[in-house]
């Protein structure tokens, strides 16, 4: 069996609790198959290492891969033109009642070939891959019947094959109501949501179940007869909550032991306290906050007065977060959101990982963890954080790259 001693690198573990970086100066990671074995300062290596073939990572700075656990990546088309009338004025909000937002990219994208989706989704795939990505969940959501919903969680997982990255895909089927259903929500719900995750479950198609709660989206009620059903198929459940409006949706996630809450802008912190019992993860999208000039901040301090776990994730869409650069991001969320470097660093590795139930194989360097690595032409990890543009990453470490 292959056994791999990588010599030469900092190692940046992130196994430390939340206020360090777990960095080993001097690192030794050694990996058998597809696992870590050991990770240590070199001088304490054990012998029983040292005839393990060598790789030499010229002092390299080494993370684990990042983990994007928000996107919509499967898509075609663009939303300039909205962005141009956002420029001008309109609101997000007042597009969407008008047609445009989610249901223009549903209709491009239903217009839009198997080959077309792929090859455009590709693109954006391999933009995140190249600054260190190698785990992204992909959300449907832009097809809106059972078949196009089906469609896009297929074509979300040939990109995993395609490019040797794990996909987790995301049922979001709750994501608009489409015109065919204009007035009709409830049995949107039913008829195309739940009747549709029912189907995607048989083909093996779906990883969490997620909705989007909001006024311009389903109401608490609509996302828990979802939530309900997901329990169900023993699916676990996540949400856009709290990006627009209150809606008491975290609560609601968390009510069903959801993995994330995201975006979160409009949670109150006194809300804060009981979301936090459940162990969700809060997941931030600075690139949405960014986009829609949003200026009502996630209740920073709340959430971390009650420890609540912080992921970042680019929400890679064409309208709200038109990103797939998730170096970007974490530059954001330290101006934005006034996030450490270090919570920046951990909100795309462990707390990522977490938010999709990953945590067991990715999201640290510790021994037993799948061997997906970062390595970065930098010497400080703060580094990530701090500059914008240009592009550190070295190379991936994984079995068989
Ligand atoms: O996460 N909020 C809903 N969904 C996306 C936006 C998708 C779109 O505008 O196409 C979001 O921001
Ligand atoms: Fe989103």
């Amino acid at each position: 069996m292959s056994a791999i001693l990588y010599t030469n690198c900092q190692v940046v573990t992130l196994t430390d609790g939340v206020n360090s970086y777990g960095l080993i100066e001097n690192g030794i990671i050694v990996a058998q198959a597809e696992r870590i074995l050991w990770v240590g300062d070199a001088i304490n290596t054990p012998d029983k290492y040292l005839a393990f073939e060598r790789v030499d990572l010229g002092g390299h700075l080494v993370t684990p891969s990042f983990i994007d656990c928000h996107t919509h990546l499967v898509f075609a088309g663009n939303r300039a033109e909205e962005f141009e009338m956002r420029l001008e004025g309109v609101s997000y909000a007042d597009i969407a009642k008008k047609g445009g937002g989610i249901i223009s990219t549903v209709n491009a994208t239903r217009a839009a070939s198997d080959e077309t989706l792929l090859s455009q989704s590709l693109k954006r795939l391999d933009a995140l891959i190249a600054e260190g990505v190698a785990v992204i969940e992909i959300k449907s959501g832009y097809g809106l019947t059972i078949d196009h919903e089906i469609r896009m969680l297929r074509i979300a997982r040939k990109l995993g094959e395609k490019r040797n990255v794990k996909i987790v895909t995301t049922w979001l089927a709750a994501h608009a109501l489409p015109p065919e259903y204009a007035g009709r929500a409830d049995a949107y719900i039913d008829e195309v949501v739940i009747e549709g995750l029912s189907r995607a479950v048989q083909e093996d198609l779906v990883d969490a179940v997620d909705g989007f709660c909001e006024t311009i989206g389903f109401s608490p009620r609509q996302i828990e007869k979802l939530f309900l059903v997901a329990q169900s198929f023993g699916l676990p459940v996540k949400l856009h909550a709290e990006q627009l409006s209150d809606q008491k949706g975290a609560l609601l996630a968390a009510r069903y032991n959801g993995l994330s809450a995201d975006h979160l802008e409009y949670l109150q912190p006194d809300d804060v306290e009981i979301f936090a019992a459940s162990g969700t993860v809060a997941v931030l999208l600075p690139g949405a906050f960014y986009t829609l000039k949003e200026t009502k901040l996630p209740p920073m301090g709340a959430l971390r007065k009650y420890g609540v776990d912080l992921a970042l994730a680019t929400d890679c869409n064409p309208g709200s977060s038109p990103i797939s650069s998730i170096l970007t991001i974490m530059n954001m969320a330290a101006i934005e959101f006034g996030m450490t470097p270090l919570e920046a660093l951990l909100g795309v590795t462990r707390c990522g990982a977490k938010a999709l139930g990953l945590s067991d194989d990715y999201g640290t360097i510790e021994a037993g963890k799948i061997l997906d690595l970062a390595v970065w032409d930098v010497s400080h990890p703060a580094q990530l954080t701090n500059w914008m543009g240009g592009n550190p990453f070295v190379q991936r470490i994984k079995q068989g790259t």
